[in-house]
């Protein structure tokens, strides 16, 4: 039998776990096994551990300018977890959730899961269209906007200062709640990023959602949920008859690694990383001859993936079935939404794979296209 031939993955934006810092976790982890096991390791606060609480309200209200307190925060395991939470807590079957389209499936999962009716809303360079949501609100009641402000997925673009602005004082009007997702807020690469939403509403009409997913790995199950009093207990609820309660002795290893700086450290060391892979496969895009002709894209100022439109008249699922056969895997746009801006692009998440390897990459989708 010959050697199986290697495969390559340009994922949709996964960090890249062969640089978190796993050891300082594993030891932190250890500590807190060893610690919380004296304690008898009984069940706990279905509300997360109260350390990690702690420590990461006072992490967000001074790196993202929220206004979390510890008390209402509740741990999840990842943002997935999260939606649903959030969805259970704000909407009643039938009610309806505007979501970005294209989008974040895996959310519009969650929301159909607690029986929400979607509504989807188009994307521009300036991110979900104002516009777009206005004519929804004229046709009836929306329960929550679904939003990936920072960088939207799966475009990268960031929502614009005027449109964070209007949707705001659009929810305020129509008692709607924005769900901000703010999946990537540590990687921006050209300057500061925006300030999340979350952090100048108070809390009022934003719940927000974040993990440690793509600080760390995705395989490293921890996530969060700030909202206001009355929606977190209706959450807690929730989390308490799916999943009892987290896991105490990962949370508070969690809570060791950023009260002594370790991930802020690491998230760093990561930016500068991500902003060099991401240039590197910039440049080599458009280095190739071919590809320059097949591709257009932006270049995104943050973020863990570059969004890749082909151009008109490519099938951009037949590319990746022909890539898929030379060893290389993506997940064409059309998985993202039904509209044309989702099918004719695709992401590709350069964060997880090194620079020689991002060079087969770009030599793969040159054969493939
Ligand atoms: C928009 C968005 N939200 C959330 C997540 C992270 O999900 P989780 O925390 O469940 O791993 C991702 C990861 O790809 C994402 O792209």
């Amino acid at each position: 039998m010959g050697a199986r031939p290697s495969v390559l993955t340009l994922n949709d934006g996964s960090p890249d776990a062969r640089l978190a810092p796993l050891e300082a976790l594993a030891r932190a982890y250890r500590r807190a096994l060893l610690r919380l096991s004296r304690e008898g390791l009984g069940y706990g606060d279905a509300r997360g551990d109260g350390v990690l609480r702690e420590v990461l309200s006072s992490f967000l209200n001074q790196a993202r300018g929220l206004s979390s307190r510890p008390e209402p925060l509740v741990i999840t395991r990842g943002s997935q977890m999260t939606l649903l939470l959030a969805g259970k807590a704000l909407v009643r079957p039938g009610e309806v959730v505007a979501v970005e389209s294209p989008g974040y499936t895996p959310a519009w999962d969650a929301f159909r899961f607690v029986g929400a009716e979607l509504c989807p809303v188009s994307v521009d360079h300036e991110g979900l269209r104002i516009d777009a949501l206005e004519r929804v609100l004229a046709r009836g009641r929306v329960r929550a906007v679904y939003t990936t402000p920072h960088h939207q997925y799966p475009t990268t673009v960031s929502l614009s200062a005027a449109r964070r602005l209007a949707l705001l004082s659009l929810a305020a009007e129509h008692g709607f709640t924005i769900i901000e997702d703010d999946s990537d807020y540590e990687y921006y690469y050209a300057s500061r990023p925006l300030l999340p939403m979350a952090s100048t509403d108070e809390l009022r009409s934003v719940v927000y959602i974040g993990s440690l997913s793509k600080l760390l790995a995705p395989g490293i199950r921890v996530g969060y949920l700030v909202a206001n009093e009355q929606l977190l207990e209706k959450a807690v609820e929730a989390r308490a008859t799916v999943d009892r309660q987290g896991e105490p002795a990962l949370e508070r290893a969690v809570a060791e690694l950023l009260e002594d700086g370790e991930l802020q450290r690491h998230a760093r060391k990561a930016r500068r990383v991500y902003e060099g892979r991401r240039d590197h496969l910039v440049s080599r895009l458009r280095a190739h001859r071919h590809l320059r002709e097949m591709l257009e894209f932006d270049v995104p100022s943050g973020g863990l993936a570059l969004w890749l439109r082909a151009r008109e008249g490519v099938d951009v699922e037949a590319w990746s079935r022909r890539a898929a056969e030379k060893g290389l895997l993506f997940v064409p746009g059309s998985a993202h939404g039904a509209e044309r801006l989702a099918r004719q692009g695709f992401r590709a998440g350069y964060a997880a794979l090194e620079p020689r390897e991002l060079d087969a990459v770009v030599t793969l989708l040159g054969k493939s296209a």
